[in-house]
């Protein structure tokens, strides 16, 4: 989650209104450009070395990590809840000569399928880049989902928040922030004979709204599925 630089809170910062995508598309208004349009750093880092293939993103945003994963020769299909970010995701598609190897999907993933029409079984990556969200996201059967999206030797990213800084929230009602080991455990990948590649807290310093400093982490799950 690169943040622009004008972009000065969190989206745990605002009061959640009942519906996601309402919220969402609220939250994306505010500014026009939230992220700073450059793909997330562990993204880079997990999968600068792997052959491409088909990818599937999930809470894709405005498409900065989509960019770059079609830049690398993936075709990518992303998807949010967010018609807003959706569309500055197909415009930076564009400016960046890639909207050919980006298929963008409006669409609530708690209530998503990997079965659903536009999204197929099989991608040999599916990721998820800070899946949080402050209003209800059921995230591990979203990412229960994922692992079933997954190919025979295809792999799964999942990047997100292990903790947050004092003057941030908790992107509540989502509590469910285990460690990228213990995801690996609910997801049933090291039972089902996945291969665990990585699974790392990465520590980040970040600056609050004042120009304090402190030290939080990310956590990092990349698993590649048996043949
Ligand atoms: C914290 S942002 C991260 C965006 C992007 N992955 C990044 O790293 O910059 C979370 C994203 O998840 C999306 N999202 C939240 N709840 C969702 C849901 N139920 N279905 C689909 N997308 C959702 C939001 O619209 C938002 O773009």
């Amino acid at each position: 989650m690169q943040e622009n630089p004008t972009h000065q809170h969190d989206p745990q910062e605002s009061e959640p209104p009942a519906r996601p995508h309402e919220f969402w598309d609220g939250f994306y208004r505010e500014r026009t450009q939230v992220w700073s349009g450059n793909p997330n750093a562990l993204l880079v880092r997990e999968v600068e070395g792997l052959n491409p293939g088909t990818a599937l993103e999930l809470g894709c945003g405005e498409g900065a990590d989509a960019v770059w994963l079609a830049k690398k020769g993936w075709e990518v299909t992303g998807m949010d809840i967010s018609a807003v970010a959706l569309e500055r995701a197909a415009a930076h598609a564009r400016d960046a000569g890639v909207d050919n190897l980006v298929t963008l999907l409006e669409a609530d993933l708690a209530e998503w399928s990997a079965t659903d029409p536009g999204t197929c079984p099989g991608y040999d990556l599916v990721c998820a880049q800070y899946l949080h969200s402050p209003t209800e996201l059921p995230r591990n059967a979203i990412l229960l989902r994922a692992v079933a999206a997954v190919a025979p030797r295809g792999r799964l990213l999942v990047v997100g928040h292990q903790d947050f800084p004092p003057w941030g929230r908790h992107p509540a009602p989502d509590p469910a922030l285990p460690t990228a080991g213990e995801l690996a455990e609910e997801l049933g990948l090291v039972a089902a004979g996945w291969i665990i590649e990585t699974a790392e807290a990465i520590p980040r310093t970040v600056q609050g709204p004042e120009g304090q400093e402190a030290v939080v982490h990310d956590n990092v799950l990349l698993a590649q599925r048996g043949a």
